[in-house]
């Protein structure tokens, strides 16, 4: 389908949502989907519900996150289960304003984003459906209409409670354009769109002497008070400050402590009474979330300022950490990449993991553990089993520290560092390496790093480029043992025979001679050792091979070399060992000869094909590992 026919589609759904009423019409609505009443705070926790709630263990993970949020669950859910919940059943925390506090691109923007994205989306949808009076700035709400005296009766007809009263401008337009008659007040289904500032608003806070506050609350409209004649007419006034614009949604304050106090002043009855004050009228209900953003030292003297008290208690603080996931922050950053002028370079494979390392490293607090160093924490954060932890365990660590994740090194840091690298030095490859040496040089450089942290956070480097240099041994000889796959075919088909005859307590026939022999005891140790299976344990391990050779046979399966993975990778290791020698002389020497070549080639062929590297980043991995196998 062309872009033209879409758009001329889209145009047309858009058609068919609209809806146009008297407010009789919608009080015909509302007696099937009362839900169309709801409030903002209801409306936002519906929308997040909505995307599913999966349970893991004993969380709850909102779906609604996960497309651009990583590694946060758990601070969803508590956002989650003590904001957006109980606010949304009318409880006392509504009336706060949510805190977003956070540590330097943790993610609080792209977290207000997802909120008022999702609105615009949520408002098209049936259940996110909202209805407003006609023409009205503030998208007002239609059930102002229904006068006080008569809320009461319209709650026991229709189970819906009213909050708010009309606003001055409605007052006077039901008078003058509808005759006081409100049946027939014109009511139409509205669509958040931050563009066209329809039920989302954004204040960011600029120089305090120029910022004016009719940026918040509106201004008088000087072009028509002639023709009203006075300020106090509410025609003669521009409802049009992000808070009214907000109404209905979500209204987000940018770095809010930031912000001069005579604009946060407005915050404290609105979110109170639920109402503020605009010019010279009576004061304007309004419905909406407001969210604010900060850091942890601004939010540290904002509170320890006794004149802020009133405020903050009016105020729900919810921590936005860094995430403590290395898969996770992977992922951070290669949304990161592909949403910025670098992504058609080509990354190694394990560059990123690799610099997530370190990161995560700078973000984790010591446990006071012996058993645990900061590698091992870092490993089980992540998800990894090993050997003599569980879950309680993690869960425990997480407990040490409360303030764990609101420091160290941020996701935008590591990023500008990789694009500064590759455009200065005009690459098309870049590897775990690179990345690592500019991680390094930037720390010097980087503002908010104490020389203390930063001695702190070369080790971490050096931890991370040892992890990477594991890894880069094991992909090497994977890539090898994979152009080997015969000969580890072979010794896998030998040591079975070996290990068949020793249960069995029988003797094999060489396949020449045809003379009897023993197993071969020094072989099956040769390839047991390389997983550290003991004396001791290895009549266990080898009769638990045969048991699953047997189960095999019985579901018609062929046993082959990738059906245990612990002597799949026995095998590996053991081939590698025996490889060792070939693998330094090839990958190290500067004149390979003809043979030499060939297997470089196939290795090479081996870890493009498979293994997600270009034929640069691949050379430069063998050398690597050559060098290191030199050391
Ligand atoms: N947990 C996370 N999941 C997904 N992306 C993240 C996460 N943390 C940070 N990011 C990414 O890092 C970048 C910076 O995040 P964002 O601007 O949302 O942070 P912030 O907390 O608002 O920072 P600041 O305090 O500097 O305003 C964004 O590209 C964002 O996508
Ligand atoms: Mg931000």
């Amino acid at each position: 389908m062309d872009i033209l026919k879409k758009i001329q589609d889209h145009r047309e759904q858009e058609e068919e949502l609209k809806w146009e009423g008297t407010f009789s019409e919608y009080l015909e609505l509302l007696k099937e989907r009362p839900y169309l009443a709801q409030s903002a705070h209801s409306r936002v926790y519906n929308m997040i519900k909505s995307a599913g709630v999966a349970e893991e263990h004993d969380h709850k993970r909102y779906k609604f996150f996960d497309e651009d949020i990583y590694g946060l669950d758990e601070a969803m859910e508590k956002l989650v289960e003590e904001y957006f919940h109980p606010a949304a059943r009318r409880l006392d925390v509504r009336k706060r304003i949510l805190l977003l506090m956070g540590p330097v691109s943790g993610g609080k923007s792209t977290l207000v984003n997802l909120l008022k994205r999702g609105m615009e989306k949520y408002t098209h949808t049936d259940e996110g459906a909202v209805f407003a009076i006609k023409g009205c700035p503030m998208h007002e709400d239609p059930l102002h209409l229904v006068p006080n005296h008569l809320r009461k009766d319209f709650q026991e007809e229709y189970g819906i409670r009213i909050e708010g009263s009309l606003s001055p401008l409605n007052t006077m337009r039901v008078e003058t354009e509808y005759g006081g008659r409100i049946e027939d007040v014109l009511v139409e289904r509205i669509f958040f769109s931050e563009d066209k500032r329809t039920g989302i608003g954004t204040f960011s806070p600029s120089d305090p002497k120029s910022q004016d506050i009719a940026d918040l609350t509106g201004s008088i409209d000087f072009s028509t008070i002639a023709q009203y004649g006075s300020e106090s007419d509410p025609r003669a006034y521009r409802f049009d400050g992000e808070l009214n614009k907000a109404n209905r949604g979500i209204m987000e304050f940018q770095e809010m402590l930031k912000c001069d106090e005579k604009f946060l002043w407005h915050l404290l009855s609105l979110t109170q009474e639920g109402n503020f004050k605009a010019g010279r009228f009576a004061l304007i209900s309004a419905d909406e979330l407001i969210i604010a953003h900060t850091n942890e030292a601004e939010y540290r003297s904002f509170i320890a300022n006794k004149k802020n008290e009133a405020l903050h208690s009016r105020m729900i603080v919810m921590p936005v950490p860094y995430n403590l996931k290395v898969s996770q922050e992977e992922r951070i950053y290669e949304k990161m990449i592909r949403e910025s002028d670098i992504r058609d370079v080509h990354i190694a494979p394990h560059t990123l993991r690799v610099a997530a390392m370190f990161t995560i490293l700078t973000r984790l607090k010591e446990s006071k553990k012996a058993s645990i160093d900061v590698l091992k924490k870092m490993r089980l954060y992540d998800g990894e089993i090993l050997e003599g932890f569980s879950d309680v365990d993690v869960e425990e660590l997480k407990k040490e520290h409360a303030d764990e994740g609101m420091s160290g090194i941020d996701p935008r840091y590591v990023i500008n560092r990789i694009s500064s690298t590759i455009i200065k030095k005009e690459l098309t490859s870049i590897n775990a390496l690179d990345v690592l040496r500019s991680l390094k040089d930037g720390l010097g450089s980087h503002a908010s790093i104490s020389s203390e942290d930063k001695e702190r956070y070369l080790d971490f480097i050096s931890l991370a480029r040892k992890e990477y240099d594991e890894i880069a041994k094991k992909e090497v000889q994977k890539a090898f043992v994979y152009s080997y796959e015969e000969s580890a075919v072979t010794l896998m088909d030998n040591y079975l025979d070996n290990v068949e005859a020793y249960c069995n307590k029988a003797k094999l026939r060489d396949p020449l001679t045809g003379e009897e022999l023993n197993p071969d005891e020094r072989l099956m140790r040769s390839i047991e050792e390389q997983i550290g299976v003991s004396e001791n344990a290895k009549k266990a391990f080898r009769e638990e091979i045969l048991i699953r050779i047997s189960a095999y046979a019985r579901k018609g399966k062929k046993f082959d070399y990738q059906s245990h993975e612990r002597l799949r990778e026995a095998i590996q290791k053991k081939l590698f060992a025996d490889l060792k020698d070939v693998v330094k002389i090839t990958t190290s020497t500067k004149t390979p000869d003809e043979q030499q070549l060939k297997k470089i080639n196939e290795v090479v062929a081996t870890l493009i094909d498979e293994h997600g590297y270009n034929s640069s980043s691949a050379n430069e991995l063998l050398k690597y590992v050559g060098s290191l196998l030199n050391r």
